[in-house]
């Protein structure tokens, strides 16, 4: 009896400690946790901005994005299916540099972008013809290049 409510007893400090040990922690921690998180948003401050937040010319860069992406898997989607012609011609039509295309990346009155925009471009009419040859390990590097190009942009520019 005396050995039972003894470790009853132990149990529950056991438990009071633990539950101790776990408010302090969380105590400890969810301020840093929280720090962190604010130190990644305002690297993302860090990029510049284009001031078309909400704007017509702002969703109309957004739906042209989701059109690049969607150019980057169909790319994919016909190099593992052997189909070089089609990837290529994805890679023209849908990410090279064309005369509106261009208009459009000069469009947002930032010259650094534009230039970044205009090698994007031209690193797809570099894929496009990469893609003819069929070779893939070629291909694949050439891919590489115009992926490098959208990350860079998207680290450097916001909306
Ligand atoms: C020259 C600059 C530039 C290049 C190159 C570029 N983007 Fe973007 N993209 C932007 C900007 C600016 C935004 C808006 C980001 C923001 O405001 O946070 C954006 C947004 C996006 C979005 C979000 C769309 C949405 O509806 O929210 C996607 C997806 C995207 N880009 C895909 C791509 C892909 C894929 C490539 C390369 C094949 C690419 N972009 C190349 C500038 C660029």
């Amino acid at each position: 009896m005396v050995n039972y409510s003894y470790q009853l007893n132990f149990e529950s400090t056991m438990k009071t400690k633990f539950f101790g040990a776990v408010c302090f922690m969380v105590l400890t921690f969810s301020p840093l946790i929280w720090a962190m998180d604010m130190g990644k948003m305002q690297e993302d401050d860090n990029r510049q901005s284009l001031g078309i937040k909400g704007t017509m010319q702002g969703a109309h860069q957004l739906s042209n994005m989701r059109e690049h992406l969607t150019a980057l898997s169909e790319i994919v989607k016909y190099m593992n299916s052997d189909q070089y012609d089609e990837a290529s011609k994805i890679a023209t039509e849908k990410l090279g540099l064309t005369l509106e295309k261009n208009t459009m990346c000069g469009s947002f009155k930032n010259q650094s972008f534009e230039q970044m925009g205009v090698r994007f471009h031209k690193s797809a009419d570099n894929l496009a013809q990469t893609l003819k040859t069929k070779d893939s390990k070629k291909s694949m590097l050439a891919l590489e290049k115009v992926m490098n190009g959208c990350v860079l942009c998207h680290s450097t520019f916001k909306q």
